[in-house]
């Protein structure tokens, strides 16, 4: 390809073809797509010749052949990955994207970090995002320490229709502090925090309603009611903390959260665990698992038995059953608000047929429910069974109105014989549970380090084969949540189990003292469950992970042109090339620049100091990939722009002197000379 020196310079013609390489004026290696000898450096190696040569002189066995055979993605294959996993990052605070079944990573989402390299909360209109939804203006209620720039992130919940993901949003909950943001899956960015009123923190009450009507949020350890002096709070714990289970309204075009339609129902202050919606026969359900029904609180120097002694007295604690159709349709009359947001009180819930309780086996832990949405399975951690309740059953007990009792806030307790259809043995420490196609359950024991596989009852399974134990596989180590692949949709779609282990000992080479977070990946295809890799992190805990159908995301390669990241609609602030100005207003001086390899035009801002600076940044290329970083020293600045994307940075020109900005993107073989200079001269 023969290229002008122009056409080189300013990347058009090569940025068009693809690579631009080397140092060398003229030295171009174009089309993206051509994967050729280039690349590899000319040298072929022929692996074909024995394999099995290969892989005895590496120590591996035959059966190593196969699973990498089973898992291995070439470059330029990327549909071999039939499946993304969106897996949270714990407290990293962000969100992970992985390729299924390469097990690759391919993107870490910046959400509640600030996350550099993506220009996450460096000085552009991201920072507005780490304040959203907030009335303390950063989610920290402490002015010392005043904006929140952490989370632990457990639950990502993809969006769904008719119950199937569909692929436009991603929600993640902040376990740390009651918050949850909102993903776009059209560019993989965060669109919205929210700092959710009346929660103080959350667990794995986070998931979708199968036609994306809400996102629901609940509390984890109950919220101290407004108004009561916190003194004597926890001696009086039954009258001064309430539990909410939230269900955020989510605009049906955009996604983002509608806070006026949004409302929280008032539950008793338990500890409310993990949470799943109903979906077709159970669809206007949410069942949500609960431990310390006990309210123990704690006090071991103060003469009380530790928290975990006295969350583990009773020997059952409670499942929640939240109708939300229900409180839908009572919402708009009898709800209070509560900073800001519609709550039903406890007693209305109880008094319209909102709440109900049935008993489940000593601290239990998942509550998920089956693709038909007639079986909830309950793990149950102190406890070798899983309890598995019947939807059918429990509209039943509920109609005839046959409950055991009212626990001491009113709420009634459906009997548990009426409303459990089964129990299985799975072993030591079940905690969660997902499904497949073919109408089993897999569920993860943390205590034995195994992901147990069994039958669940009609339709699939007859009566003597329902419930049964079919097969185990050891996982490496004190597996946490596992996922299968769309197994929280009501079409599973089988082939896989990811266990999502907390404990990794001697399965990777020494990284001092904290061995990496470890995900492996379980084949479904065979007779006999299979491990097929592992996986590290090099990251937080990954708590839990939705995986979807590659097929189902339709992101954008390149932004339409001018594209406002956070708002996804044209900035009128954007610009074509040409339009480029400096506009001074008073003591703020308007930069309209655009971006594009391998120049930012203007390349000199003057200003005086104490100005106020905004770029109006506009990548104007059209190129896929064709990134830029803007980055100022000293000014704690760093953005990334996209193809196509407006973006705006706005600060005070508070220290003199002459800044070297330039563009953190290897984007070109003039990348590094795609630079130029604010210069901050004395005050007039
Ligand atoms: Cu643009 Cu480097």
């Amino acid at each position: 390809m023969a290229l002008t020196r122009r056409e080189f310079i300013s990347g058009t013609a090569a940025g068009a073809a693809g690579l631009v390489v080397g140092g060398v004026v003229g030295k171009v290696v174009g089309g993206g797509g051509e994967d050729s000898a280039a690349t590899t450096g000319g040298t072929v190696t022929n692996v074909s010749s024995d394999i099995t040569a290969i892989a005895e002189a590496r120590g591996l066995e035959p059966g190593d052949i196969a699973k990498a055979v089973k898992t291995f993605v070439p470059g330029g294959k990327p549909n071999l990955d039939e499946f993304y996993v969106f897996s949270s990052g714990g407290h990293s605070g962000q969100l992970m994207v992985m390729g299924v079944p390469s097990m690759r990573i391919l993107k870490i989402i910046g959400v509640f970090t600030p996350e550099s390299w993506q220009g996450w909360g460096y000085g552009s209109e991201s920072d507005a995002i780490f304040k959203g939804g907030t009335t303390t203006n950063g989610g920290a209620v402490s002015p010392s320490r005043p904006t929140l720039t952490w989370a632990d992130t457990h639950h990502p919940a993809l969006s769904e229709t008719n119950g199937e993901y569909d692929g436009r949003w991603v929600y993640i909950q902040d376990r740390a502090n009651g918050r949850i943001a909102m993903v776009d899956l059209r560019d993989f960015k965060t669109k919205q925090i929210y700092d959710v009123p009346n929660l103080q923190s959350s667990h794995g009450g986070c998931f979708v309603t199968p036609n994306s009507e809400y996102v629901h949020i609940s509390t984890k350890t109950p919220t101290l009611r407004p108004g009561v002096d916190p003194t004597t709070a926890l001696e009086n714990f039954a009258d001064s903390f309430r539990g909410y289970s939230t269900f955020l309204a989510l605009n049906p075009q955009t996604g983002r959260f509608d806070i006026d339609r949004s409302f929280q129902v008032e539950l008793p202050p338990y500890t409310q665990d993990l949470a799943d919606a109903g979906k077709l026969l159970s669809n206007g359900w949410v069942f949500i698992g609960s431990y310390n029904t006990e309210m123990a609180y704690g006090g071991n120097l103060e003469g009380n038995p530790p928290i975990e002694v006295g969350a583990s007295k009773a020997d059952f604690d409670y499942l929640h059953m939240v109708n939300w159709k229900k409180a839908e349709e009572v919402v708009g009359s009898r709800s209070v608000m509560q900073n800001g947001i519609r709550v039903i009180p406890l007693d209305v819930a109880v008094e319209e047929g909102i709440l109900y309780l049935a008993p489940e086996p000593r601290s239990p832990h998942g509550a998920d429910v089956s693709p038909s949405g007639r079986y909830i399975v309950v793990g149950g951690k102190l406890d070798p069974h899983v309890t598995i309740y019947d939807i059918e059953m429990i509209q039943k007990a509920i109609e005839a109105e046959d409950f055991e009792a009212r626990d001491q806030f009113g709420v009634p307790i459906l009997r548990f014989d009426s409303v459990v259809s089964g129990r299985v043995e799975v072993g030591a420490g079940p905690l969660h549970t997902q499904f497949d196609d073919k109408g089993y359950g897999y569920t993860s024991l943390f205590l034995e380090s195994a992901v147990a596989k069994y039958s669940l009852g009609a339709p699939d399974f007859s009566p003597e084969e329902s419930y049964k134990l079919v097969d185990k596989v050891p996982v490496h180590y004190n597996i946490g949540h596992l996922v299968a692949m769309e197994g929280d949709t009501v079409k599973p779609a089988g082939k896989y189990v990811i266990a999502l282990n907390k404990w990794s000992i001697d399965r990777y080479a020494g990284i001092g003292t904290l061995n990496p977070q470890n995900f492996q990946l379980v084949d479904l295809t065979g007779e006999k469950m299979e491990v097929l890799s592992d996986t590290p992190i090099g990251m937080a805990e990954p708590h839990y992970v939705q995986a979807i159908r590659a097929d189902r995301i339709k992101s954008w390669d390149v932004y339409p042109p001018g594209t406002d990241q956070i708002t996804m609609e044209p900035s009128t602030h954007a610009i074509a090339a040409g339009a480029e100005r400096i506009e001074r207003n008073g003591d703020t001086v308007e930069v309209y620049m655009s971006v594009q390899r391998s120049n930012f035009k203007p390349d000199i801002i003057r200003v005086k100091k104490g100005e106020r600076i905004v770029l109006h940044l506009t990548n104007v290329e059209v190129t896929p990939d064709a990134t830029h970083g803007f980055a100022v020293p000293r000014y704690n600045i760093s953005m990334s722009i996209d193809p196509g994307e407006y973006a705006r940075i706005e600060f005070v020109a508070d220290v003199e002197g002459a800044f070297a900005m330039y563009c953190t993107e290897f984007c070109s073989a003039l990348h590094l000379e795609m630079q130029g200079w604010i210069i901050v001269s004395p005050e007039a």
